[in-house]
């Protein structure tokens, strides 16, 4: 039987859906700001963590990218690694590094990192 050109426009729109919905999976929606409640600090913290960690931690995501993902990160008692997830750990983690992840310190104005700290609480 020959396939009519109609066809592949259903198998390309399903093919097209499928693709979509698999992207969507693991890539974050997109929210705005508003939408999350952000105050203007926090909302600066963002863009902070847009540039310096976004390559390698989800945010709202509990999927692991390169690092864990830091959703909920301040709502647990404990950190991925075991470490309290408290402001006094987790700068220490951020300046300092740990692992496969890149210290902070030299790259981060104090106001970015406060800016930064008060994003990842609304996490
Ligand atoms: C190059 C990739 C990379 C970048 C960029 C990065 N991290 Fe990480 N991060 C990691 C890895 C890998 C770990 C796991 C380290 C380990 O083995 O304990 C980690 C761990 C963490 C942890 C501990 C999480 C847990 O639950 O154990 C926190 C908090 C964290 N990162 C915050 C940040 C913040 C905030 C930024 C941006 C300033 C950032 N990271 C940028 C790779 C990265």
């Amino acid at each position: 039987m020959k396939a009519k050109p109609a066809r592949f426009v259903l198998l390309a729109a399903i093919v097209f859906v499928v693709i979509a919905i698999l992207g969507a999976c693991d890539s974050e929606p997109r929210k705005t700001d508003a939408e999350l409640g952000l105050n203007a600090q926090q909302a600066t913290g963002r863009r902070v963590y847009e540039t310096r960690c976004a390559d390698c931690h989800y945010a709202y995501s509990t999927h692991n990218l390169r690092g864990p993902s830091l959703n909920g990160l301040f709502k647990k008692p404990f950190m991925k690694n075991g470490m309290p997830a408290n402001d006094e750990r987790v700068s220490d983690i951020i300046l300092l590094g740990r692992a496969k992840m890149p210290a902070f310190q030299q790259k981060l104005t104090q106001q970015q990192f406060d800016d930064l700290m008060a994003y990842l609480h609304t996490l």
